[in-house]
């Protein structure tokens, strides 16, 4: 069986450990490495949590961890764009999805000296165009390296990307931006222009496709380590989705696990169930809509000098998925 090259982009994060969880366990990816990065916590939280999972499952001599970018490029050199970014402790309420460390075990895993863009670079410019990014938190690594290596950008097989929302958002003042885009807009719009084959998972279709309770305590009657770990995040964002994301129209039986879903999708691909091809930008004005994504689905766009020209369609957004399969594969994954 030939195996998947990846190398994961996390923020983590309960959701990015599950999405973790089940990469390390498949027989079908060869995790190439991790690479962390700012986002739902400080650097160095995420990358503590990305060891600490890498560790409570026994794989600290297979997967190696880059520690990435520590602030998003530039929306938080105005102060009031991003006014919260970097979360560190001081933001934690208890009433949140994530916490600041993971309930898990402390570490003595270190990340590797070099760091994530360096890994980017010389990695994929060393290898034949055959591996694959799974990016789940901001894309500021990943639009580092190629700004700083334009040609990685044909290095890459494909992205599977989550970010974006079509409608619901979680994130900005009129919260109508998905958090990943939003904590760092000009990154996603450099990866977005890229040119790379993107495959995105929004943020509409992670709300569409959340795991139940039963399914948590299903994984962790099995026994396995990587069970356990799933259920105590999944229950933990499914008690935070019943009180402090109320307002969010999520399947209230469970919640999203939004990362998880790439790599469902990696490892079947019938796991989205309909693909659109169409013309993605992001907002980076710094105004109102800053860090919403806009999607353009005709063939035809406009721009400034009054021209129609052919929409370029630089994603390929899943606008449906299929929730069982996906609880499938989490639960075959987790349990094994
Ligand atoms: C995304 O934001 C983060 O909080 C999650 O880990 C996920 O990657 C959802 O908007
Ligand atoms: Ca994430």
């Amino acid at each position: 069986m030939e195996k998947y090259k990846v190398i994961m982009d996390v923020d983590t994060g309960t959701d990015d450990a599950v999405a973790l969880l089940m990469a390390m366990a498949s027989d079908q990816i060869d995790l190439l490495g991790v690479c962390s990065v700012n986002g739902n916590r400080n650097i160095e939280l995420t990358t503590d949590n990305t060891l600490r999972v890498i560790d409570f499952v026994g794989k600290g001599d297979e997967v190696k961890v880059y520690k990435g970018c520590a602030l998003p490029l530039v929306s938080t050199l105005n102060k009031d764009r991003r006014p919260l970014i970097p979360y560190g402790d001081k933001y934690f309420d208890g009433q949140e999805n994530h916490g600041n460390h993971l309930d898990l075990p402390e570490t003595q895993l270190k990340p590797q000296e070099k760091c994530a863009v360096s890994y980017y670079i010389d990695t994929l410019m060393a290898s034949e165009g055959d591996i694959t990014l799974i990016a789940v938190g901001p894309l500021t690594n990943i639009a580092c390296a190629m700004r700083a290596e334009p040609r990685i950008c044909g290095k890459i097989k494909e992205m599977i990307i989550m970010g974006a929302s079509l409608e619901e958002g979680n994130s900005g003042p009129s919260q109508r931006a998905e958090f990943n885009f939003w904590a760092d807009p000009e990154a996603a719009e450099i990866v977005l222009q890229s040119g790379c084959k993107i495959t995105l998972v929004p943020l509409d279709v992670t709300h569409k496709t959340c795991i139940h309770m039963d399914e948590a305590l299903a994984f962790e009657a099995s026994g396995t380590k990587a069970g356990y770990a799933a259920a105590t995040f999944i229950k933990r964002r499914i008690g935070n989705y019943e009180t402090w994301s109320k307002n969010w129209h999520v399947d209230e039986a469970g919640a999203p696990i939004h990362d998880a879903l790439c790599v469902a999708g990696l490892l079947d691909r019938s796991v989205f169930t309909e693909i659109v091809s169409c013309n993605m930008k992001m907002d980076i004005s710094g105004g109102t809509a800053d860090g919403v994504s806009l999607v353009n689905f005709k063939d035809m766009s406009r721009d400034l000098d009054g021209i129609f020209r052919p929409a370029v369609k630089n994603v390929n957004l899943v606008m449906k998925a299929d929730r069982e399969k996906f609880a499938k594969i989490m639960g075959d994954l987790v349990t094994k």
